[in-house]
């Protein structure tokens, strides 16, 4: 795997690459590399891509400062993971490289409706920061594919909509969410976990399941997800949202809807932690 940090040295190699008739397969990160986006790469892989990845810890999604100097930068160890992965290219810029101009004076990208409320309605400009480093990201690289995982279900649904809004040449890849033995959605956040924190995060998982249970025995929303906050309070979460809300377009579900998903955001300890469930028609759809 070659790794290289300008966006002249990675137009080279991607050209080089679509001189040997090789298809464009991207998987952008902030690194800190886990088997979610372990399972990113293989799917990119296995559509016989070419495989980019980026690593870039994007500032212009922080809402929060310490949020942000916190977040751990593990280089070698990720280059390592990828290279074992069969990813071809790595990119790994800097700010600079990113963002010559400064971040204020960048060009934003504001996806509406989709990037509002859930955890756009918690992190304040998220989604404009997300949507506009994927956005030149894509500029870069020129992928023919990209892959997402679906743990960040409100970011695939923001990227689908920027893609489809901006007729971007490239197709979105969601990507089912890896999670651990207990069920709990892994996630570099999930380093900042105490051991007995780890121990509780289970819980997460376990309550969206639970409203799943209660939404297609009785279809009361309003009343399980009363019940569903209650089990995280004792769980030892502190909640943030839970909703159910339309597959299709994040709208709010009613009882009559049959393809939606249950979105759970809640802090443990210093971590905030978010997961989801889909349930089509009816059925959970498990993520293996
Ligand atoms: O999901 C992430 O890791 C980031 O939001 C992304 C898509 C790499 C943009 O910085």
């Amino acid at each position: 795997m070659i790794t290289v940090h300008t966006i002249r040295e990675l137009r080279e190699q991607v050209r080089e690459a679509r001189q040997q008739g090789r298809r464009i397969g991207f998987v952008p990160t902030m690194g800190n590399l886990h088997d979610g986006h372990i399972s990113l790469v293989n799917n990119a892989r296995q559509r016989e891509c070419f495989v980019v990845a980026s690593i870039f810890v994007n500032p212009l999604q922080f809402d929060d400062p310490d949020d942000l100097a916190r977040y751990p930068r593990t280089l070698d160890q990720d280059q390592n993971m990828l290279a074992a992965a069969g990813c071809d290219l790595l990119f790994a810029p800097d700010v600079n490289e990113m963002y010559p101009e400064g971040q204020d004076r960048q060009t934003i990208i504001h996806v509406p409706e989709v990037s509002e409320g859930l955890c756009g309605g918690s992190r304040p400009g998220h989604f404009d920061g997300v949507a506009t480093v994927v956005n030149k990201l894509f500029n870069m690289v020129q992928p023919d594919m990209a892959f997402f995982g679906e743990k960040d279900f409100q970011q695939v649904a923001v990227i689908k909509k920027m893609v489809a809004d901006l007729c971007m040449p490239v197709e979105i890849v969601p990507v089912a969410i890896k999670r651990a033995d207990d069920g709990l959605a892994l996630s570099s956040r999930n380093g900042y976990l105490t051991e007995q924190e780890r121990e509780q995060a289970k819980g997460l998982y376990q309550t969206l399941q639970e409203i799943a249970d209660d939404f297609r025995a009785h279809k009361d929303i309003e009343q399980t997800l009363k019940t569903a906050r209650e089990r995280l309070d004792q769980r030892g979460f502190r909640t943030d949202y839970l909703e159910i809300r339309r597959t299709s377009d994040l709208a709010p579900a009613t009882a009559e809807d049959d393809s939606v998903v249950i979105l759970g955001a809640a802090y443990i300890g210093k971590a905030r932690l978010i997961d989801n469930l889909l349930i089509d028609n009816l059925t959970i759809t498990l993520n293996p």
